[in-house]
């Protein structure tokens, strides 16, 4: 099973193929299932502004095709242009989505190179859920 540091490593391996002509904003992910399989993600951007796709959507999306079954235990994410870049509200709800009730922690670099955790459950409370 791959540490912070290792899924954060992959985060910054991602984001330099970002696909952010537009925004020249680069985000990669790393998404680290119960399985022990992880999954990368960039975001990728086009010309029609709105149809751009973050990069740990893309990362999950990756892990759906993949077949991925467990549960989305850690999710690293990285910009070089915002220290503790968190996911944005519609990746938080994809992240509650993969969860499977557990807790998924979010694995971030601060401005000194340093990782900071969280976790969805205190970046999304009161998430959308159909019971
Ligand atoms: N972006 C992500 O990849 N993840 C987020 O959580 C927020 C934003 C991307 C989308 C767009 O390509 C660029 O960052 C600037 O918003």
């Amino acid at each position: 099973m791959k540490n912070n540091e290792e899924i954060l490593q992959f985060a910054i391996n991602a984001s330099q193929r970002a696909y952010c002509v537009y925004s020249e904003f680069p985000v990669g992910a790393c998404a680290l299932y119960e399985s022990g399989n992880e999954y990368i993600g960039c975001n990728v951007e086009n010309s029609s502004y709105g149809l751009s796709l973050c990069a740990e959507r893309n990362a999950m999306s990756s892990a759906v095709a993949a077949g991925e079954k467990s549960k989305l235990i850690k999710i690293a994410i990285y910009s070089p242009k915002n220290a503790l870049c968190f996911p944005c509200g519609a990746c938080r709800q994809w992240i509650r989505e993969f969860s499977g009730g557990y807790n998924t922690e979010i694995v971030l670099q601060d401005k000194n190179g340093e990782i900071k955790t969280y976790y969805i459950d205190e970046i999304l409370p009161y998430p959308f859920e159909i019971l």
